[in-house]
C-alpha cells in the first residue's frame, strides 16, 4: 500500500475538501491531504494552508495557536505570516531579530467555498466543483456531519457511481430486489468529469425517508441526474414525481491511500418545514449499507489499469469512463 500511495502525487494539483468552514475557528486545524499533514487557519477573511511542520525543529504547527493573526509554533513560539515567512523569534530581542531566510513554511493554495475549506497542494488544474443548488432560490440545503470510510477515495467514488449493486445492497430503498436488470445509459464526458442519468425505481418508506403524504411512496419514474467532478466530487439530483427535487452533493478528501473523508451538501425544494435530521439519517443509512462492502474490497486502491478487474459493458459504463479519466490524470491506483 505504501508503494501505491506514491501514486497519489498525481492528485496534488486538485482542490481537496479538508473541513467544513464551521469547524475552522480561530485556532489552527490539522488535517491530512494525500498522506501529507497540513495545517489550516483563518487569517482575516482568508484561509491559509501550510505543510504542518515547523522548519526549526519539525514541530506540528497545528498544535500551536494563532497569536495576533500569526500562526505560532507550539515549541519555541516562532510566528509565521500569511505567506509562511517567519516574522518573530521570541528568544531574540524584539529590536534585534535575526531571521534565517530558510525559516519559511511550505504554503498551499486554500479557499472557502460552499461552506467547506479547500486545499490544493500544487497549482490546481480545475476549479472547485460547482454546487448550484446550494445557491438556488426555493431550495433548502444543509451539511450533515462528515464521515470517514476506510478505503480509497476512488473506491468510494466508484461505489457511488455503481448502480448495478442497488438491488443487492439497497433493496427496497434504491431499487426493487426483484428487478436487478440495469438498462443501458449514456455517459457524457465533460471538461471537469462526466454526467449520466437514468430512471430510478425507488421505494421511499417514510420510516427512512420523509414523504409529504407520510405514506410509502413508489417511485416508478423518478429520475436521477449524476454529475461527477474530478477527482472526487459527485452530485446526484433526483426528481421525485409528486414530491420535488432533492440532491446529494458529496466531496471526498483522499486522506491517504485507504481513507476518505466525505463532506456533504443535501438540498431539497419540498418539505422545507421538516427537520433535516431524517434526510441526513437516510443518507447515512444508505452509506452504512455500502461501507462494509467498499471497506473490504481488494486492493484498497482502485486499479486504474482496465486489465486488472473485469468490466461489464453496460452496467460498468460509468466506472470504465471514470477509470479512464483517472488514468489521464496520471494515476495507476487511486
Ligand atoms: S520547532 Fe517550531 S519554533 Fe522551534
Ligand atoms: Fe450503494
Amino acid at each position: 500500500l505504501a508503494e501505491l500511495a506514491a501514486d497519489l502525487a498525481a492528485l496534488r494539483p486538485f482542490w481537496h475538501p479538508v473541513a467544513y468552514a464551521a469547524e475552522l475557528g480561530e485556532e489552527p486545524l490539522g488535517v491530512t491531504v494525500l498522506g501529507e499533514p497540513v495545517v489550516v487557519h483563518r487569517d482575516g477573511d482568508d484561509v491559509r494552508a501550510f505543510r504542518d511542520l515547523c522548519p526549526h525543529r519539525g514541530s506540528k504547527l497545528s498544535l500551536g495557536r494563532v497569536i495576533e493573526g500569526r500562526l505560532t509554533c507550539p515549541y519555541h513560539g516562532f510566528r509565521y505570516d500569511g505567506s509562511g515567512r517567519c516574522v518573530l523569534i521570541p528568544s531574540q530581542p524584539p529590536d534585534h531579530q535575526v531571521i534565517p531566510s530558510r525559516l519559511r513554511l511550505q504554503a498551499y493554495a486554500a479557499q472557502e467555498c460552499h461552506g467547506i475549506v479547500w486545499v490544493a497542494l500544487e497549482e490546481p488544474r480545475l476549479p472547485v466543483p460547482a454546487c448550484p443548488l446550494l445557491y438556488e432560490t426555493g431550495f433548502h440545503s444543509f451539511s450533515p456531519a462528515s464521515i470517514t470510510w476506510r478505503t480509497s477515495a476512488a473506491r468510494w467514488m466508484e461505489n457511488f457511481l455503481d448502480m448495478t449493486h442497488f438491488a443487492h445492497v439497497h433493496p427496497g430503498i434504491l431499487a426493487d430486489p426483484e428487478e436487478p436488470v440495469v438498462a443501458p445509459y449514456e455517459v457524457h464526458l465533460t471538461p471537469t468529469g462526466l454526467t449520466y442519468e437514468f430512471a430510478l425505481r425507488q421505494q421511499l418508506d417514510p420510516a427512512r425517508w420523509p414523504t409529504s403524504t407520510g405514506g410509502v411512496l413508489e417511485m416508478e419514474d423518478a429520475y436521477a441526474f449524476y454529475e461527477l467532478f474530478l477527482p472526487f466530487t459527485i452530485s446526484i439530483v433526483t426528481d421525485t414525481p409528486g414530491e420535488g427535487r432533492w440532491a446529494i452533493w458529496t466531496a471526498g478528501l483522499p486522506v491517504g491511500p485507504a481513507e476518505v473523508r466525505l463532506f456533504f451538501v443535501v438540498s431539497r425544494d419540498y418539505l422545507l418545514e421538516e427537520a433535516d435530521e431524517p434526510f441526513a439519517d437516510a443518507v447515512f443509512a444508505i452509506a452504512d449499507q455500502d461501507r462494509p462492502i467498499a471497506e473490504n474490497q481488494h486492493p484498497e486502491m482502485l486499479p486504474v489499469d482496465l486489465t486488472e478487474e473485469v468490466h461489464l459493458r453496460v452496467g460498468d459504463a460509468v466506472g470504465l469512463a471514470y477509470r479512464r479519466q483517472l488514468r489521464e490524470i496520471g494515476l495507476t491506483y487511486a
